[in-house]
């Protein structure tokens, strides 16, 4: 690698990448945390009902307030991080998933379960704040795309891990979430297991470096030096002049910077919450919240459907690795138009698909063939979304904005995915109860629009200094 030098001279500094790797795969553990905390209560809601003798409708706003809990915590990362630094944040997250690990285990009833499953969100929504935030700011230019897909990875192996463990779990109690195993129940294993990787995310945040743009922000300059120069940053005067250049007189971002006007707001600002909106209005999480009801609700046996959830996991991972290795070569902007191509016409033959379910009475079923169709397209769909907008959202939002707005603009469009997320978690039921190939219509709807969303306002930020960012793409 070789960066230019302040007086226009190139100087080569070798970049450590094995290292810079480490360090980023460490913050990522924040995004299995995220995976693996939002998709354990899938297996365990059920047991979680019958327990407390609950109704669905409660269970329901449980599951949602936690995602509500993830919005307010995206939303007060931001500025954490830039009060009082990128890793103590990271700290925070770890001990939020440790205590509601440990609290949502041991509920005395279901409200304290809801407490103990929204502080988890608050957890999420600061985690899925942070290490996209830093990982970037550790990242040299020529690689900054490959690792933060890593967030995106740990979140698909965090869903993936966590519906195997549950199913482990059941199985060794008996087949049910509900059978006893030692002194607890099953589920409460479900919840508890998660304890283990907040140890590991708490511990790894306890030896990772310190962002070097944090440092600057905060006048450490030695320090951000002996950060750049460790992870191999070339020139390591010129990039710590070019962090200074950027962030200009202003200490810190606050919401008020986002502003432009008294009524609107940066125009990058609303690319990043329209980037995020998007990914979730596309329903990608129908798929891993509901999938077990989705095909029983067309007729798969239970065990079937769980088998199927654990497939869609694995082409997730397919998927995100396929775009770990293009999302530097081919760029943000066609892997993000390939996945909305791909997704609408994936929904659109599953929406045909449903249409063919034969409804008798609270009971639907779906013929052989197109059962059959319907599982490939919701395949190809999760492939789709996790090779484009499953990696490239998270990797632009962490690289789009400025670095004088960064924290608080990253705050604000990652909150908008919380609330886009949560809308389409709670619509979902009364939707599927209207009409399932109407809820596939109005999916299909966004997949392209966000089509023409990317074609009109992104710009490729591939191989681009974070630096050299703009307030307009
Ligand atoms: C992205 C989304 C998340 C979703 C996941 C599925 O990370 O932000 O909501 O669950 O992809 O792979």
């Amino acid at each position: 690698m070789s960066a230019a030098g302040p007086e226009g001279a190139r100087v080569s500094g070798e970049v450590n990448i094995a290292h810079v790797t480490l360090i980023a795969a460490a913050a990522a553990m924040g995004g299995f945390l995220f995976g693996y905390d939002s998709s354990v209560i899938n297996g365990a809601v059920s047991a979680i009902q019958e327990r407390f003798q609950v109704s669905p409708a409660v269970t329901g706003l449980t599951v949602a307030a936690a995602l509500l809990g993830s919005a307010v915590g995206a939303g007060i990362a931001g500025g954490l991080a830039d009060r009082v630094g990128r890793i103590r944040v990271m700290q925070l997250a770890g001990l939020l998933f440790a205590v509601s690990a440990i609290g949502s285990a041991l509920p005395f009833t279901v409200w304290d379960l809801a407490v103990w499953r929204v502080v988890g969100g608050i957890a999420i929504g600061v985690a899925s704040v942070i290490a996209p935030t830093y990982i970037a700011e550790v990242s040299p230019p020529a690689y900054r795309g490959r690792l933060a897909s890593l967030q995106q990875l740990a979140i698909v192996l965090g869903i993936a891990v966590s519906q195997l463990v549950n199913f482990a779990l059941a199985i060794s109690a008996g087949g049910s979430a509900l059978d006893p195993l030692g002194p607890l129940q099953a589920w409460q294993w479900m919840l508890g297991a998660e304890l283990v990787p907040a140890l590991i995310y708490i511990g790894l945040s306890l030896v990772i470096p310190e962002s070097p743009r944090y440092l600057a922000r905060v006048g450490r300059d030695d320090q951000a030096r002996a950060i750049l120069a460790e992870i191999g940053e070339g020139d390591v005067e010129y990039r710590l002049s070019e962090i200074h250049r950027a962030l200009g007189s202003e200490p810190r971002s606050r919401l008020k910077d986002l502003r432009q006007g008294s009524f609107n707001l940066v125009p990058i600002v609303w690319i990043g919450m329209a980037l995020s909106a998007f990914q979730q209005l596309v329903g990608i999480n129908v798929i891993f919240y509901y999938s077990a009801s989705l095909w029983q609700s067309v007729g798969v046996q239970e065990s079937n459907s769980l088998l199927l959830s654990l497939f869609t996991s694995v082409v997730n991972i397919v998927g995100t690795l396929i775009a770990i290795v293009l999302v530097d070569r081919a760029g943000r902007k066609p892997l993000l138009l390939t996945g909305s191509a791909g997704m609408a016409v994936a929904l659109a033959v599953t929406a045909f698909a449903f249409s063919h379910a034969r409804v008798a009475g609270e009971q639907a079923d779906l013929p052989f063939v197109w059962a059959l169709v319907a599982l490939t397209s919701a395949s190809t769909f999760v492939l789709f979304f996790a090779l484009s907008w499953g990696v490239v959202t998270w990797v632009l939002l962490g690289e789009i904005f400025p670095l004088r707005i960064r924290a608080a603009a990253m705050a604000v469009a990652t909150a908008t995915q919380w609330i886009a997320n949560w809308l389409v978690t709670v619509t979902f039921p009364s939707l599927r109860d209207w009409s399932l190939p109407g809820t596939y219509v109005i999916y299909t709807a966004f997949a392209v629009l966000s089509f023409i969303f990317v074609l009109r306002y992104i710009r490729e930020t591939k191989g681009r200094t974070l630096e050299s960012m703009r307030e307009r793409l």
